[in-house]
């Protein structure tokens, strides 16, 4: 029985077949990109193991690390349409406390394949542990690269509001005149997000309202919004986005979302399971979903846990520091 589960109207397989909606795919990646046709993918969005230590992964080596994830990109890349995109999010990789940044020795691979990099997108979020012997890691990164100059970029899809509307052309011919995209401006390469650090988020501060509406079982997950950001902006409906490491699924949700065609697939069954009851949620109406471009809680001060502790100010008036 090939298909997953049925609704009426959508269709969704376990092996890739041309007219599906949604296939997900559980086992090895590298076993499922052979079984995609060429040029198949307008857009590859994923977050590859970061060979840290999760339940899911065994610690390597740095370099054998690198040599088979450079096997699968290079099955991306013949799968990836010319107009096409692969967006790669990656942080450290740390070993006995020294960091390795993973984007650099990815870019090398990339450009091996001849991919163009658009944009380092720095994904940033104010929450994490706290380092003791050097600064608190609070990003990591997407790399985003195409396969030629052609690529698509709908910009107007993605537009965020301009922090000054209200500003004018102050001389020429336009003087006087609104100078804004009255659509909004550029996201611009920065992206503030909340992050997946649900252990600090949700359990340290919980009266704190940035608590993310969408967690999961799944340690490492993307928040959707990071996710709808790029499939609104590199690819058109019906193009097919794809992610090789689909952990908790948020990427298959984010392209059904805007009428993509979503594929996935992950080693672990529970995950292929944990995506499936998230697009069966989804398809119901009852999938918690943080919203695009909704503003990061910014606490107001008044806030419990953002006052300073009593005893803090008690000793401070006592003059012991
Ligand atoms: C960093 S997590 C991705 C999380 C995902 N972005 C999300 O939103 O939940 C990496 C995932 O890749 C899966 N994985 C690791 N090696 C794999 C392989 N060779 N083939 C398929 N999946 C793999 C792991 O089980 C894990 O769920």
């Amino acid at each position: 029985m090939r298909t997953l589960f049925k609704e009426q109207t959508v269709h969704i397989e376990k092996v890739f077949t041309p007219e599906a909606d949604i296939i997900l795919y559980d086992g090895n990646c590298e076993d499922f990109i052979t079984q995609l046709p060429d040029k198949s993918i307008k857009l590859v969005i994923t977050s590859p193991p970061y060979n840290v230590g999760k339940i899911y992964e065994q610690t390597i080596a740095l370099e054998e690390y690198l040599q088979s994830l450079e096997s699968v990109i290079s099955g991306l890349v013949r799968v990836l349409a010319d107009d096409g995109s692969i967006c790669w999010q990656v942080g450290n990789y740390v070993d006995n406390g020294e960091v390795f940044p993973l984007d650099i020795y990815f870019y090398r691979i990339f450009k091996k394949f001849g991919l163009s990099l658009r944009n380092r997108i720095i994904w940033y979020f104010n929450h994490g542990l706290h380092a003791s012997k050097r600064f608190s890691g609070r990003y990591e990164t997407i790399l985003w690269f195409t396969k030629t100059d052609n690529y698509t970029f709908n910009l107007d899809a993605v537009r965020v509001p301009s922090k000054y509307p209200g500003k004018r052309h102050f001389k020429g011919p336009k003087k006087g005149l609104p100078s804004c995209n009255p659509n909004g401006k550029n996201p611009s390469d920065i992206w503030e997000i909340i992050s997946q650090d649900w252990k600090k988020l949700v359990w340290d501060i919980p009266n704190v309202k940035a608590n993310h509406p969408e967690k999961t079982a799944h340690p490492c997950q993307f928040p959707i919004e990071l996710v709808e950001r790029c499939v609104l902006a590199l690819t058109n409906e019906n193009d097919r986005v794809f992610d090789p490491f689909l952990g908790s699924g948020s990427s298959v949700i984010a392209a059904i979302m805007h009428n993509r065609k979503a594929l996935g697939c992950d080693k672990e069954p529970e995950y292929i399971k944990l995506t499936c009851d998230r697009i069966k949620s989804y398809r119901k109406g009852n999938l918690k979903i943080r919203p695009l471009g909704k503003p990061v809680y910014k606490p107001t001060g008044r806030e419990k846990v953002s006052m300073i502790p009593e005893e803090w100010l008690k000793t401070k008036k006592e003059g012991l520091f």
